[in-house]
Protein backbone atom coordinates (compact mmCIF):
# COMPACT_ATOMS: atom_id res chain seq x y z
CA UNK A 1 0.00 0.00 0.00
CA UNK A 2 1.66 2.99 -0.84
CA UNK A 3 1.51 5.90 1.52
CA UNK A 4 0.95 10.05 0.64
CA UNK A 5 1.63 12.39 2.97
CA UNK A 6 -1.26 15.24 3.01
CA UNK A 7 -0.35 18.87 4.19
CA UNK A 8 -3.26 20.43 4.75
CA UNK A 9 -5.43 17.59 5.36
CA UNK A 10 -8.15 19.12 7.35
CA UNK A 11 -8.22 21.99 4.84
CA UNK A 12 -11.44 22.25 2.50
CA UNK A 13 -9.07 20.74 -0.79
CA UNK A 14 -6.94 18.35 2.07
CA UNK A 15 -9.96 17.10 3.19
CA UNK A 16 -11.66 16.15 -0.28
CA UNK A 17 -8.05 15.14 -2.15
CA UNK A 18 -7.45 12.32 1.08
CA UNK A 19 -11.03 11.25 0.32
CA UNK A 20 -10.16 10.43 -2.67
CA UNK A 21 -7.01 8.72 -2.12
CA UNK A 22 -8.31 6.86 0.67
CA UNK A 23 -10.90 5.20 -1.44
CA UNK A 24 -8.27 4.66 -3.62
CA UNK A 25 -6.68 2.34 -1.52
CA UNK A 26 -3.39 4.28 0.02
CA UNK A 27 -2.42 5.24 3.38
CA UNK A 28 -3.15 9.27 4.57
CA UNK A 29 -1.23 10.30 6.58
CA UNK A 30 -2.29 14.21 7.36
CA UNK A 31 -0.22 17.38 8.67
CA UNK A 32 -2.45 20.64 10.04
CA UNK A 33 -1.32 22.99 11.91
CA UNK A 34 -5.89 23.96 12.35
CA UNK A 35 -4.77 27.61 12.26
CA UNK A 36 -7.53 29.75 13.21
CA UNK A 37 -7.55 31.44 10.20
CA UNK A 38 -11.78 29.94 9.93
CA UNK A 39 -13.52 28.48 12.11
CA UNK A 40 -11.11 25.38 13.41
CA UNK A 41 -14.50 23.36 14.06
CA UNK A 42 -14.93 22.35 10.50
CA UNK A 43 -10.99 21.68 10.33
CA UNK A 44 -11.38 19.52 13.22
CA UNK A 45 -14.94 17.81 11.63
CA UNK A 46 -13.15 17.23 8.71
CA UNK A 47 -10.63 15.22 10.17
CA UNK A 48 -13.01 13.15 12.27
CA UNK A 49 -14.59 12.09 8.92
CA UNK A 50 -11.37 11.07 7.85
CA UNK A 51 -10.48 9.12 10.92
CA UNK A 52 -13.35 7.01 10.30
CA UNK A 53 -11.26 5.07 7.85
CA UNK A 54 -8.68 2.86 9.23
CA UNK A 55 -6.02 3.68 6.75
CA UNK A 56 -5.65 7.46 7.50
CA UNK A 57 -3.97 8.57 10.64
CA UNK A 58 -2.70 12.61 11.23
CA UNK A 59 -0.55 15.08 13.18
CA UNK A 60 -1.17 18.48 14.60
CA UNK A 61 1.61 20.50 14.16
CA UNK A 62 2.75 23.93 12.25
CA UNK A 63 4.99 23.62 9.04
CA UNK A 64 7.58 26.47 10.60
CA UNK A 65 8.11 23.70 12.79
CA UNK A 66 10.67 21.49 10.98
CA UNK A 67 11.48 19.24 13.57
CA UNK A 68 7.86 18.01 14.19
CA UNK A 69 7.49 17.38 10.28
CA UNK A 70 10.83 15.57 9.73
CA UNK A 71 9.62 12.99 12.35
CA UNK A 72 6.61 12.73 11.11
CA UNK A 73 8.18 12.10 7.78
CA UNK A 74 11.01 9.73 8.86
CA UNK A 75 7.81 7.70 10.89
CA UNK A 76 5.77 6.59 8.02
CA UNK A 77 8.36 7.29 4.98
CA UNK A 78 5.97 8.87 2.33
CA UNK A 79 5.93 7.42 -1.19
CA UNK A 80 4.25 10.94 -2.30
CA UNK A 81 3.87 13.92 -0.20
CA UNK A 82 1.14 16.50 -1.62
CA UNK A 83 1.57 20.01 0.27
CA UNK A 84 -1.69 22.05 0.24
CA UNK A 85 -1.39 23.59 3.70
CA UNK A 86 -0.59 27.23 3.36
CA UNK A 87 -1.92 30.92 4.62
CA UNK A 88 -4.35 30.89 1.75
CA UNK A 89 -6.52 33.71 1.00
CA UNK A 90 -5.69 36.82 -1.06
CA UNK A 91 -7.38 39.46 1.42
CA UNK A 92 -6.09 38.41 4.58
CA UNK A 93 -2.63 38.87 3.04
CA UNK A 94 -3.45 42.49 3.32
CA UNK A 95 -3.39 42.50 6.98
CA UNK A 96 -1.37 40.06 8.32
CA UNK A 97 1.37 39.43 5.41
CA UNK A 98 3.93 37.54 8.09
CA UNK A 99 1.16 34.78 8.18
CA UNK A 100 2.16 34.20 4.95
CA UNK A 101 5.65 34.63 4.88
CA UNK A 102 5.89 32.21 8.18
CA UNK A 103 3.54 29.45 6.50
CA UNK A 104 3.95 29.52 2.50
CA UNK A 105 7.87 30.39 2.74
CA UNK A 106 9.18 28.69 5.88
CA UNK A 107 6.80 25.87 5.82
CA UNK A 108 7.20 25.23 2.68
CA UNK A 109 10.80 25.35 2.37
CA UNK A 110 10.54 23.12 5.13
CA UNK A 111 7.99 20.39 3.61
CA UNK A 112 11.04 20.41 0.20
CA UNK A 113 13.62 19.75 2.99
CA UNK A 114 11.82 16.53 3.88
CA UNK A 115 10.81 15.58 0.42
CA UNK A 116 14.46 15.64 -0.64
CA UNK A 117 16.05 14.16 2.21
CA UNK A 118 13.11 10.67 1.64
CA UNK A 119 13.39 11.26 -1.59
CA UNK A 120 9.81 10.75 -2.86
CA UNK A 121 8.61 9.24 -5.94
CA UNK A 122 6.71 13.00 -6.08
CA UNK A 123 6.15 15.82 -4.94
CA UNK A 124 2.89 18.16 -5.47
CA UNK A 125 2.33 21.51 -4.19
CA UNK A 126 -0.30 24.16 -4.60
CA UNK A 127 0.31 27.25 -6.12
CA UNK A 128 -2.70 29.67 -7.10
CA UNK A 129 -3.71 31.78 -10.40
CA UNK A 130 -3.22 35.10 -8.50
CA UNK A 131 0.38 34.31 -9.64
CA UNK A 132 -0.63 36.09 -12.66
CA UNK A 133 -0.82 38.98 -11.11
CA UNK A 134 -0.95 42.17 -12.78
CA UNK A 135 -0.95 39.99 -16.68
CA UNK A 136 -3.65 41.07 -18.60
CA UNK A 137 -3.26 38.56 -21.77
CA UNK A 138 -6.53 36.34 -21.43
CA UNK A 139 -7.00 33.47 -20.62
CA UNK A 140 -3.87 32.84 -18.49
CA UNK A 141 -1.97 30.33 -19.28
CA UNK A 142 0.99 28.37 -18.04
CA UNK A 143 3.54 29.34 -20.85
CA UNK A 144 2.79 33.04 -19.70
CA UNK A 145 5.55 35.00 -17.78
CA UNK A 146 3.77 35.99 -14.37
CA UNK A 147 6.51 37.59 -12.68
CA UNK A 148 4.09 40.82 -11.36
CA UNK A 149 2.33 39.21 -8.44
CA UNK A 150 -0.01 42.12 -6.65
CA UNK A 151 -0.10 40.57 -3.34
CA UNK A 152 1.70 39.21 -0.60
CA UNK A 153 -0.29 35.77 -0.97
CA UNK A 154 0.50 35.39 -4.73
CA UNK A 155 4.06 36.76 -4.16
CA UNK A 156 4.85 34.09 -1.63
CA UNK A 157 3.28 30.97 -4.07
CA UNK A 158 5.47 31.94 -6.87
CA UNK A 159 8.11 32.09 -4.78
CA UNK A 160 7.16 28.38 -3.95
CA UNK A 161 7.31 27.75 -7.99
CA UNK A 162 10.78 28.84 -8.14
CA UNK A 163 11.66 27.31 -4.91
CA UNK A 164 10.22 24.00 -6.34
CA UNK A 165 12.56 24.36 -9.37
CA UNK A 166 15.52 24.39 -8.03
CA UNK A 167 15.08 21.79 -5.83
CA UNK A 168 13.71 19.71 -8.76
CA UNK A 169 16.93 20.46 -10.66
CA UNK A 170 19.60 20.09 -7.75
CA UNK A 171 17.57 16.91 -6.67
CA UNK A 172 16.05 14.92 -9.33
CA UNK A 173 13.22 15.71 -7.15
CA UNK A 174 10.48 15.44 -9.64
CA UNK A 175 7.78 18.04 -8.50
CA UNK A 176 4.40 19.36 -9.68
CA UNK A 177 2.94 22.50 -8.89
CA UNK A 178 -0.69 24.01 -9.37
CA UNK A 179 -2.30 26.99 -10.53
CA UNK A 180 -5.75 26.45 -8.71
CA UNK A 181 -8.22 28.71 -9.76
CA UNK A 182 -10.75 29.54 -6.90
CA UNK A 183 -12.32 26.38 -5.78
CA UNK A 184 -15.74 25.86 -4.76
CA UNK A 185 -17.72 22.84 -3.18
CA UNK A 186 -19.14 21.11 0.00
CA UNK A 187 -17.18 21.66 3.17
CA UNK A 188 -15.81 24.62 1.56
CA UNK A 189 -14.13 27.64 3.49
CA UNK A 190 -16.42 30.57 4.62
CA UNK A 191 -13.92 33.32 4.12
CA UNK A 192 -14.17 32.65 -0.06
CA UNK A 193 -17.38 34.16 -1.72
CA UNK A 194 -19.93 31.76 -2.65
CA UNK A 195 -19.96 31.20 1.70
CA UNK A 196 -20.22 34.80 2.73
CA UNK A 197 -22.71 35.38 -0.05
CA UNK A 198 -25.14 32.36 1.09
CA UNK A 199 -24.51 33.99 5.38
CA UNK A 200 -25.11 37.40 4.01
CA UNK A 201 -28.78 35.96 2.45
CA UNK A 202 -29.47 33.67 5.19
CA UNK A 203 -28.49 36.74 7.78
CA UNK A 204 -30.22 39.60 5.80
CA UNK A 205 -26.85 41.37 6.18
CA UNK A 206 -25.61 43.71 3.50
CA UNK A 207 -23.30 41.82 0.75
CA UNK A 208 -20.16 43.92 -0.21
CA UNK A 209 -19.41 43.53 -4.19
CA UNK A 210 -15.49 44.25 -5.23
CA UNK A 211 -15.65 46.43 -8.07
CA UNK A 212 -19.16 46.98 -7.81
CA UNK A 213 -19.47 43.59 -9.38
CA UNK A 214 -17.66 43.80 -12.29
CA UNK A 215 -15.51 40.69 -11.46
CA UNK A 216 -14.92 37.40 -13.33
CA UNK A 217 -13.42 34.67 -12.16
CA UNK A 218 -12.72 30.98 -13.05
CA UNK A 219 -14.16 28.40 -10.51
CA UNK A 220 -13.51 24.97 -10.38
CA UNK A 221 -14.92 21.98 -7.93
CA UNK A 222 -13.17 20.28 -5.52
CA UNK A 223 -13.90 16.95 -6.36
CA UNK A 224 -12.74 17.60 -10.25
CA UNK A 225 -9.75 19.18 -8.84
CA UNK A 226 -8.88 16.40 -5.75
CA UNK A 227 -9.25 14.03 -9.54
CA UNK A 228 -6.72 15.89 -11.02
CA UNK A 229 -4.50 15.59 -7.91
CA UNK A 230 -4.89 11.84 -8.03
CA UNK A 231 -3.76 11.45 -11.41
CA UNK A 232 -1.16 13.88 -11.85
CA UNK A 233 0.28 11.42 -8.49
CA UNK A 234 0.87 8.74 -10.92
CA UNK A 235 1.46 10.89 -14.47
CA UNK A 236 4.87 12.06 -13.06
CA UNK A 237 5.66 8.26 -12.16
CA UNK A 238 6.20 7.87 -15.39
CA UNK A 239 7.58 10.98 -16.82
CA UNK A 240 10.35 10.25 -13.54
CA UNK A 241 11.61 7.00 -15.90
CA UNK A 242 11.90 9.39 -19.07
CA UNK A 243 13.82 11.72 -16.69
CA UNK A 244 11.06 14.59 -17.63
CA UNK A 245 9.55 17.12 -14.98
CA UNK A 246 6.25 18.34 -15.45
CA UNK A 247 5.76 21.72 -16.21
CA UNK A 248 3.07 23.38 -14.12
CA UNK A 249 -0.26 22.46 -14.58
CA UNK A 250 -3.41 25.28 -14.21
CA UNK A 251 -7.13 23.17 -12.75
CA UNK A 252 -9.85 25.35 -13.90
CA UNK A 253 -13.71 25.23 -15.12
CA UNK A 254 -15.58 28.35 -15.93
CA UNK A 255 -16.08 31.57 -15.70
CA UNK A 256 -19.19 33.69 -13.89
CA UNK A 257 -19.59 37.54 -13.14
CA UNK A 258 -19.93 37.56 -9.31
CA UNK A 259 -23.29 39.10 -9.18
CA UNK A 260 -24.77 36.20 -10.85
CA UNK A 261 -23.64 34.00 -8.44
CA UNK A 262 -25.08 35.67 -5.71
CA UNK A 263 -28.38 35.50 -8.10
CA UNK A 264 -27.81 31.76 -8.76
CA UNK A 265 -27.62 31.07 -4.84
CA UNK A 266 -30.53 33.20 -4.00
CA UNK A 267 -33.95 31.22 -5.29
CA UNK A 268 -31.86 27.45 -3.44
CA UNK A 269 -31.71 29.19 -0.27
CA UNK A 270 -34.89 27.77 1.47
CA UNK A 271 -33.23 28.32 5.19
CA UNK A 272 -33.55 32.01 4.15
CA UNK A 273 -35.41 34.09 6.80
CA UNK A 274 -36.14 37.25 4.38
CA UNK A 275 -38.19 36.67 1.07
CA UNK A 276 -36.78 40.35 0.06
CA UNK A 277 -33.87 40.70 -2.33
CA UNK A 278 -30.54 40.37 -0.80
CA UNK A 279 -28.64 43.72 0.12
CA UNK A 280 -25.45 44.56 -1.81
CA UNK A 281 -22.63 46.94 -1.13
CA UNK A 282 -21.31 48.41 -4.03
CA UNK A 283 -17.34 48.62 -3.10
CA UNK A 284 -14.24 49.74 -4.85
CA UNK A 285 -12.24 46.73 -6.09
CA UNK A 286 -9.80 45.73 -3.57
CA UNK A 287 -6.35 46.41 -3.84
CA UNK A 288 -4.80 43.18 -5.46
CA UNK A 289 -7.46 41.79 -6.54
CA UNK A 290 -7.51 40.82 -10.24
CA UNK A 291 -10.77 41.90 -11.58
CA UNK A 292 -10.74 39.02 -14.43
CA UNK A 293 -9.46 35.84 -13.39
CA UNK A 294 -10.01 32.97 -16.30
CA UNK A 295 -8.43 30.18 -17.63
CA UNK A 296 -11.06 28.43 -20.18
CA UNK A 297 -9.82 24.57 -20.36
CA UNK A 298 -7.55 22.12 -18.45
CA UNK A 299 -4.71 20.32 -20.33
CA UNK A 300 -3.22 18.19 -18.76
CA UNK A 301 1.09 17.56 -19.04
CA UNK A 302 0.86 14.16 -20.36
CA UNK A 303 -2.21 11.16 -20.38
CA UNK A 304 -4.46 11.27 -17.28
CA UNK A 305 -4.41 7.30 -16.67
CA UNK A 306 -2.49 5.54 -13.61
CA UNK A 307 0.76 4.08 -15.34
N1 LIG B 1 -9.45 27.16 -2.30
C1 LIG B 1 -9.05 27.85 -3.37
O1 LIG B 1 -9.85 28.40 -4.11
C2 LIG B 1 -7.58 27.96 -3.68
C3 LIG B 1 -7.19 28.71 -4.81
C4 LIG B 1 -5.83 28.80 -5.12
C5 LIG B 1 -4.89 28.17 -4.34
N2 LIG B 1 -5.29 27.47 -3.22
C6 LIG B 1 -4.25 26.82 -2.43
O2 LIG B 1 -4.66 25.48 -2.17
C7 LIG B 1 -4.20 25.06 -0.90
C8 LIG B 1 -5.35 24.54 -0.07
O3 LIG B 1 -6.32 25.57 0.05
P1 LIG B 1 -7.68 25.37 0.86
O4 LIG B 1 -8.72 26.13 0.15
O5 LIG B 1 -7.91 23.93 1.17
O6 LIG B 1 -7.32 26.17 2.18
P2 LIG B 1 -7.64 25.81 3.72
O7 LIG B 1 -7.30 27.07 4.48
O8 LIG B 1 -8.99 25.25 3.86
O9 LIG B 1 -6.57 24.68 4.04
C9 LIG B 1 -5.24 24.96 4.40
C10 LIG B 1 -4.93 24.16 5.65
O10 LIG B 1 -3.56 24.42 5.98
C11 LIG B 1 -3.45 24.56 7.39
N3 LIG B 1 -2.33 25.45 7.65
C12 LIG B 1 -2.22 26.76 7.36
N4 LIG B 1 -1.01 27.23 7.72
C13 LIG B 1 -0.35 26.17 8.25
C14 LIG B 1 0.95 26.00 8.82
N5 LIG B 1 1.80 27.03 8.88
N6 LIG B 1 1.30 24.79 9.28
C15 LIG B 1 0.45 23.73 9.20
N7 LIG B 1 -0.80 23.84 8.69
C16 LIG B 1 -1.18 25.05 8.22
C17 LIG B 1 -4.77 25.17 7.86
O11 LIG B 1 -5.05 24.83 9.20
C18 LIG B 1 -5.77 24.58 6.87
O12 LIG B 1 -6.44 23.46 7.40
C19 LIG B 1 -3.49 26.26 -0.29
O13 LIG B 1 -2.11 26.13 -0.52
C20 LIG B 1 -4.06 27.42 -1.05
O14 LIG B 1 -3.17 28.53 -1.09
C21 LIG B 1 -6.60 27.35 -2.88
Amino acid sequence: MRTVLVTGSAGFIGFHLSQLLLQDGFRVIGFDGMTDYYDVRLKERRHQILLQNEHFSCKTGMLEDHDALHALCMEHKPDVIVHLAAQAGVRYSLENPRAYINSNIVGTFNVMECARELGVDHLLMASTSSAYGANTEMPFIETQKADTQLTIYAATKKANENMAHSYAHLWDLPTTMFRFFTVYGPWGRPDMALFKFTKGITDGTPIDIYNHGDMYRDFTYVTDLARGIRMLIDTLQCARKARRISPRVTLSARSRRIVWSISAIRPRCACSTSSRPSRRNSARKQSGTIWICSRATFRPPGPMRPC
